[in-house]
């Protein structure tokens, strides 16, 4: 470390590098000093903005500046483990966006990686750090629900594929469509709340009825993202029945386009033998969004907490640099990240193979029930 309270950040990526910058701009402990992206004019603006001394082009270009202890990885889904290994091999710390890795592969090679240079992997689940799932996590924990039985996680959109054509509806690049982008989010959120239980088994499909035919795009994304294919070769829409090894289970819902009344909204619901909790989010709301039921004296209750707002990105790079400052745990670790890219895969191949994934203990190698 160049300086013994201040940690020298570097980000790579500027489009949403915005959150990171956001993010570590509120804490006094860190100096944002560069700035990476191919798209020049946007990372100067940003520059300017967040008053960043150093601008670069390629990624490598940052890496080698030695004026840096630790970057965040804000580049496309494919990128995220060769950008990542690099800045390990460069001596620095890293915080990657989600999701930690477009296949399994990489990921596990992003985390053998962090372990063998002794750097922290850190990854921008900054949903598990809102203040109703917080709430919620603390009220499982302590067996307030009971047993929790069932579970339902959904992110799902009306018209919010993220720039069709642009690496996000590339296969390669992006690793998948909204499963892999939204739904490893609320897949995150779930089992965060859960404490982690282990999956059995997965039953998933996958549709692109929307995406096929050039409709469902975001509006305003037309050309803002490149890098792709100008095509469409991900889902629009999956859905995923996982079973856990405690008995339990959980349905997961995401969709970038569907004919539904909702715009872009998400949730985790909660079944359990005591009580449960409804998280729903609509268009990024973090207020009002939470309703815990129980009973009082025998009677239905419905409970609304009052929350506070939070800065996700904030807290996940807070997290990130009381780890590397006070070795405090990371919330999510990179373990977490690759978890999740785990059974993201198992419900991609799920729907290929057209049935049921078996995971072992381990989520890893995954076995079909025919083997
Ligand atoms: N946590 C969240 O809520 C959230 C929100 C949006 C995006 N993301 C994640 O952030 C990542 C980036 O998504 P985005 O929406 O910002 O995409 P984007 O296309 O808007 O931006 C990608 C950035 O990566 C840069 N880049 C690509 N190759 C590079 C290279 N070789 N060297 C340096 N820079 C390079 C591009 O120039 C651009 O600045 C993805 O992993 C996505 O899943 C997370």
């Amino acid at each position: 470390m160049t300086n013994e309270q201040v940690i020298r950040v570097g980000i790579i990526g500027c489009g949403a590098g915005i959150f990171h910058l956001e993010g570590y701009s509120e804490d006094p402990r860190v100096k944002i000093v560069a700035l990476a992206g191919l798209d020049t004019d946007r990372c100067e603006r940003l520059g300017r903005q967040f008053d960043v001394p150093r601008i670069y082009r390629e990624y490598q270009e940052l890496l080698a500046d030695n004026d840096i202890d630790a970057v965040s990885v804000v580049v496309p889904n494919s990128l995220h483990y060769p950008v990542a290994k690099a800045a390990f091999e460069a001596g620095k710390h890293v915080l990657v966006e989600k999701p930690l890795a477009g296949t399994v592969g990489d990921g596990e090679a992003m985390v053998a990686a962090a372990k063998e240079h002794g750097k922290l992997l850190g990854i921008a689940f900054q949903r598990r750090w809102r203040h109703d799932v917080q709430i919620v996590r603390d009220q499982v924990a302590a067996g307030s629900l009971g047993d929790v039985y069932y579970a339902k996680a959904y992110w799902m959109r009306r018209q919010g594929i993220p720039g069709w054509g642009s690496w996000f509806t590339n296969k390669a690049a992006a690793g998948g469509g909204p499963l892999i982008d939204l739904g490893v989010h609320v897949l995150d959120m779930a089992l965060y709340m859960l404490g982690n239980p282990k999956i059995a088994t997965v039953s998933a499909s996958t549709y692109d009825r929307i995406g096929s035919q050039g409709k469902g795009n975001w509006p305003g994304t037309a050309g803002a993202r490149t890098g792709g294919s100008s095509a469409y070769e991900v889902e629009d829409l999956a859905t995923a029945f996982l079973r856990l090894e405690n008995g339990g289970t959980l349905l997961l819902e995401a969709a970038w386009a569907a004919y539904t009344e909702m715009t872009d909204e998400f949730g985790v619901q909660l079944y359990g033998s005591n009580g449960g909790a409804k998280i729903h989010s609509k268009d990024y709301a973090d207020v009002g969004t939470l309703q815990m039921f129980s009973d009082v004296a025998g009677a239905a209750t419905d409970s609304v907490p009052r929350l506070q707002s939070r800065n996700g990105h904030a807290q996940i790079c807070a997290n990130f640099v009381d780890s590397i400052l006070n070795g405090t745990p990371l919330s999510p670790d990179g373990e977490e990240g690759l978890d999740r890219v785990r059974i993201i895969d198992a419900v991609y191949r799920s729907a290929e193979l057209g049935r049921e994934i078996v995971l072992d203990e381990a989520f890893a190698p995954e076995k079909t029930v025919a083997d």
